[in-house]
């Protein structure tokens, strides 16, 4: 068996999403697995060099897992010919810049959503990347969790008949960061950081609903509900970004999608982020893991009833759809997809253009919301 190593840059690596996700479940994951099989045999094992700003938190951070490369020096691992691909999992202001020199350096670079803070910029690393010989990709993950698997098994089975509506809800409550805690960095809640609900979900939710059709338009509100926050040194702060968003998507084919999402929602569903498809032949409700389905013949028959206590129980006439497969990580899953489509030209359909729709898709539920109007999602051609 032959083993190729491949130069790996990961840039933002300290933070939640580089270290949890890209670095110990996908990249040491792939390594401690060996590497990624080629169709012809050989291996291959990602070599990361950690990038990021603070020099404590790498050398810790490249101790805890043996690493031995990092630095602060962005250019100079650039200039590494040794490493191929550049990975940007920072914060959102900083990507459409560092994929720009990325990209100039040569690396085919792959990148955490969204790929740039505005169209204009994600068009524009986009058409760099394709003007020369780069491989280039944006982070999907959700289309790799289970439950949007098994989701994705039912549209394809036709299980739901014409597809009448899906309904998104997602996100959970972030607390405030006085009495406890923020589960998430303080510049999510501030617009001049990059932060904003519109921005950071959108384009998760541009690819969710690309499944079930074209989005031909979009109407969206956003909000800050909760404008007082902590930031993670104790200091109070004025929340300058949405922390909100109720936008309507309709498609082409007729499709009608609700997407709510909120860091001011408490969570009483099945999931952080749940997916409702309703059909004529039946529906189904996708957490990130599991998925539960019920049939046209199947539908209990709810009736208003104001004056007896409710006799069904709704949750009691779903079926879960059974694991039928293996799992992996979400994360990895496309990690290993982009690292063949480096090596061994695998399809990555995953890429900054796709990046770009998701973009769009914000761009035009952040304009819906300050116009106060429907915003039509046009073709971008790309
Ligand atoms: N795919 C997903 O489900 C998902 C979920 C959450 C976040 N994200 C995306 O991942 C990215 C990182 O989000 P996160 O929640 O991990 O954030 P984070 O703040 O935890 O991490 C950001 C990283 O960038 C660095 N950084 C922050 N500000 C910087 C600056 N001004 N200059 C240089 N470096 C800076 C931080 O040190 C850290 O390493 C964001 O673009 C976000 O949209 C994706």
């Amino acid at each position: 068996m032959t083993k190729r190593t491949l130069g790996l840059i990961m840039n933002g690596v300290t933070g939640r999403m580089g270290k949890n996700q890209h670095l110990v479940h996908s990249i040491l994951a792939i390594r401690e697995a060996g590497g990624v099989a080629l169709a012809d045999g050989t291996r291959i094992v990602p070599e990361p060099i950690l990038v990021g700003r603070n020099a404590g938190k790498l050398q810790a951070l490249a101790q805890e897992y043996g690493l031995a490369r990092w630095t602060t020096d962005l250019d100079a691992a650039l200039a590494d010919p040794a490493a191929e691909i550049y990975f940007d999992g920072g914060a959102t202001l900083l990507r459409q810049q560092n994929l720009t020199k990325a990209i100039a350096a040569g690396k085919h670079v792959y990148c955490e959503k969204p790929s740039a803070s505005n169209l204009e910029g994600a068009l524009e690393v986009y058409r760099l990347a394709a003007a020369k010989d780069c491989r280039h990709g944006v982070v999907h993950d959700k289309l790799w969790a289970p439950g949007m698997l098994k989701l994705r098994m039912l549209l394809d089975s036709g299980f739901f008949g014409r597809v009448l509506a899906v309904r998104v809800e997602g996100c959970y409550w972030v607390f405030e960061g006085d009495l406890a805690a923020p589960q998430r960095p303080s510049w999510n809640a501030r617009k001049e950081d990059g932060g904003g609900m519109i921005l950071d979900m959108m384009p998760h939710y541009r690819y969710m609903v690309d499944l079930f059709g074209s989005p031909r338009r979009i109407v969206c509100l956003g909000a800050t509900h909760v404008d007082r926050r902590w930031d993670e040194s104790g200091r109070p702060f004025t929340a300058t970004a949405d922390d909100s968003a109720y936008a309507i998507i309709e498609l082409e084919n007729g499709v009608v999608a609700s997407v709510n999402s909120s860091w001011c929602f408490r969570v009483r569903r099945d999931d952080i982020v749940t997916m409702q498809v309703d059909g004529t032949l039946g529906s189904a409700v996708a957490g990130l893991r599991q998925c539960f389905v019920q049939r046209r013949e199947t539908t209990p028959r709810a009736q208003w009833s104001l004056d007896l206590a409710q006799p069904i129980d709704f949750y009691a006439g779903w079926q879960e759809v059974p694991d039928q497969q293996p799992f992996v990580n979400a994360f990895r899953a496309e990690w290993e997809l982009f690292i063949r489509h480096v090596c061994e030209d695998g399809p990555f359909p995953w890429t900054l253009a796709a990046g770009a729709r998701g973009v769009q898709l914000a761009e035009l539920a952040d304009r819906s919301w300050r116009e106060g109007r429907w915003m039509d999602v046009p073709d971008l051609g790309v």
